[in-house]
């Protein structure tokens, strides 16, 4: 099977890769931080042309405000460091989730990152800040409705084409790091007939090996979309 064209990631595993050093959690954040240049440098090398990242989920809010404080700093601290990187390395950036709550000086760092790399092909680097999938479908049934749409224009693909992802292919692959098995509210509409790549390895830790291991793991998956497998004995 040809290569994922879109994947998307959910880096878990920050918090206990700092506490099995006796390091603060923030820490474990920095590093993730770190990984997510090098897997963005990767997968671009890979070919892959959508990367979408789960910087910071609606639930996040929910940690204690340092941590809260320290996750926006890193992610401001990445932008001002990568974007130029980024932009001549042909990556757009694009972001996936609502400002609501966030400090405004981050909003602007996030517009400008966004328009400089808009026009940029080679890679899409998404990422996911502020993002809840509930809430994404929630906002596109809203604007549908607020442009005047009837319960007969309520479709699949009038939803999608109102998500935040409604320029984006649906991820094919979806990786979490650091053992759970779960979605946690991440890309919940587009992940529908996504694969999945679950590790206990902490997002610091995978590295280039472990992507490309995802990456050949997924090339052995069958996707059938819901229809019977190709030459299936029982069909007449
Ligand atoms: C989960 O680890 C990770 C997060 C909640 C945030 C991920 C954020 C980054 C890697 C840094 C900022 C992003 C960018 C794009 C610069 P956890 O804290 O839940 O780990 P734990 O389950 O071990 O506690």
């Amino acid at each position: 099977m040809a290569g994922p064209q879109h994947i998307a990631i959910i880096m878990d595993g920050n918090g206990r890769w700092a506490r099995g050093r006796g390091l603060p959690r923030l820490a474990g954040h920095r590093q993730g931080t770190e990984n997510v240049r090098r897997i963005v440098r990767e997968a671009k090398d890979q070919g892959v042309r959508y990367l979408t990242i789960y910087a910071f989920s609606t639930e996040n809010w929910k940690r204690p405000g340092p941590e809260v404080r320290g996750l926006m700093m890193l992610l401001g601290e990445f932008i001002d460091r990568e974007t130029a990187n980024l932009h001549a390395e042909g990556v757009q950036i694009k972001h996936l989730g609502s400002f609501e709550n966030v400090a405004p000086r981050l909003e602007r760092k996030i517009h400008d990152a966004v328009e400089l790399t808009q026009h940029n092909t080679l890679l899409t680097l998404a990422v996911a800040f502020n993002y809840g999938g509930r809430a994404d479908i929630v906002n596109a049934v809203r604007e549908l409705i607020g442009a005047g749409a009837t319960a007969e224009d309520i479709t699949e693909d009038t939803i999608s084409q109102h998500l935040y992802t409604h320029d984006m292919p649906d991820p094919d692959l979806i990786i979490r790091t650091g053992g759970d098995f779960r979605l946690s509210n991440f890309l919940i509409w587009q992940a529908a007939y996504s694969e999945y790549y679950m590790t206990p390895i902490f997002w610091p830790d995978f590295g280039v090996a472990e992507f490309r291991e995802a990456i050949h793991q997924y090339g052995h998956r069958e996707r059938r979309f819901g229809a019977l497998p190709e030459a299936s004995p029982n069909i007449k």
